[in-house]
């Protein structure tokens, strides 16, 4: 027997970190920096602006104070948690109202609420299929996703990214060989700022015989005239999509997620998906925050109308600077590393009041941080 198999677990754990962590960070470890540090990097202790190119904050809500009320009265009504699933513990009529009300927003018959966007993941795609079925999911899908399809007893297949044709090419191969077929996009992905072929991905799938799960993670309350995703941004009803997943930690700016789609298959779901049935109700303040968040979208139309135009502005000033912003629609912005020191430099902005920026590093195995010049 080797002696590998008698190290404790630290040992394996730190053979393991330096393992993955030397080909990436060479020097000091860039993540989960301070966030008290990054916002009061000034000199003389005044509080800097930085733009961040991390947060997931769309509309500019983390710090709206209406949010933050809203959640701190849910504490003093309801309470810091549910204390039990909500299948057997029973549940706030906040819950429904979160669900009722995102449903009508998305325009999907009902949706169902998760502690979690990505555990929402996992457990849906690890729960919808099984043996003898196939989930067809695009290369570049959240790792959510993809650790659903390895949870899932169905067989996996992946297509290139956004290549419809590749994934046509699939589904005429081997569709016949399976039950039933899940194919799973995101509707906008957020590292190449890139959206999927709506109009021509439907009649695909429904030509092969093969449901749509789209994640929509980044897309809610960003892509459309009104925030309500990929499905407005190209003009279809939600209806038109087997099941929709939003999280509730990017615009909506808390956490949560949930699953939206037509009665039966919602009505079936909040029966028996497991990270439903096994796992606590949302905590009211973020069911709180949520509601509040979605509001406040609907009456401000005007916070989605400056996301859209300075989205816009971003990518056409970094295309025409000769910046390469990928594939990117205009609503998020894929940088390589060159890309990425560039955008630094850029935002020290006096136009802009920004004296600095966070940005971690996006790398790749194999690459080094810091970059070289
Ligand atoms: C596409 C996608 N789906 C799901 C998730 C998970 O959501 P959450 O962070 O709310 O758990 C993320 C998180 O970044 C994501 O990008």
């Amino acid at each position: 027997m080797s002696s590998e198999r008698h190290t404790s677990l630290e040992q394996y754990a730190r053979r393991r970190f330096v393992l993955s962590g030397t080909s990436v960070v060479k020097d000091h470890y860039p993540y989960c920096q301070s966030m008290e540090q990054l916002s009061v990097g000034a000199p003389n202790g005044r509080a800097a602006a930085a733009v961040s190119f991390a947060h997931y904050d769309y509309l500019a809500l983390a710090s709206d104070l209406r949010i933050q009320n809203a959640a701190k009265q849910a504490i003093d009504d309801i309470g810091v948690g549910v204390g039990a699933s909500r299948l057997v513990g029973g549940e706030r009529a906040a819950h429904r109202e979160l669900e009722a009300e995102f449903a009508e927003f998305i325009g999907v018959d009902d949706t169902l609420a998760l502690v979690s966007g990505y555990g929402t993941n996992v457990t849906l795609v690890s729960h919808l299929l099984t043996k003898g079925d196939l989930i067809i999911v695009d290369e570049t899908s959240h790792n959510s996703i993809m650790v659903g399809t390895q949870l899932s007893r169905a067989a996996t297949l992946t297509f290139r990214h956004n290549d419809l044709d590749h994934l046509a090419a699939l589904l005429k191969a081997h569709r016949g060989n399976y039950g039933r077929v899940l194919v799973v996009v995101e509707g906008l992905y957020s590292m190449d700022g890139d959206v999927p072929d709506l109009p021509a991905l439907i009649p695909l799938c429904r030509n092969h015989g093969a449901w749509l799960m789209i994640d929509e993670a980044h897309s809610v309350g960003v892509l459309g005239k009104t925030g309500r995703g990929v499905t407005e941004h190209f003009g279809i009803p939600a209806s038109e999509i087997d099941l929709i997943v939003g999280t509730l930690s990017k615009a909506f700016v808390t956490c949560g997620g949930f699953i939206g789609g037509r009665q039966g298959v919602i009505d079936w779901l909040r029966f028996t998906l497991p990270g439903f049935v096994y796992s606590v109700g949302m905590p009211p303040p973020s069911v709180a925050a949520a509601r509040c968040a979605l509001g406040i979208l609907q009456n401000e139309p005007e916070r989605l109308r400056l996301l859209h135009d300075n989205s816009r502005y971003f990518v056409e000033g970094a295309r025409a600077r000769g910046l390469n912003t990928g594939t990117a629609a205009g609503a998020a912005v894929r940088r390589d590393r060159r890309t990425s020191r560039r955008l630094l430099c850029s935002a020290n902005c006096p136009d802009c009041g920004a004296e600095g920026s966070a940005t971690p590093p996006f790398l790749r195995d194999g690459w080094t941080y810091p970059a070289p010049d």
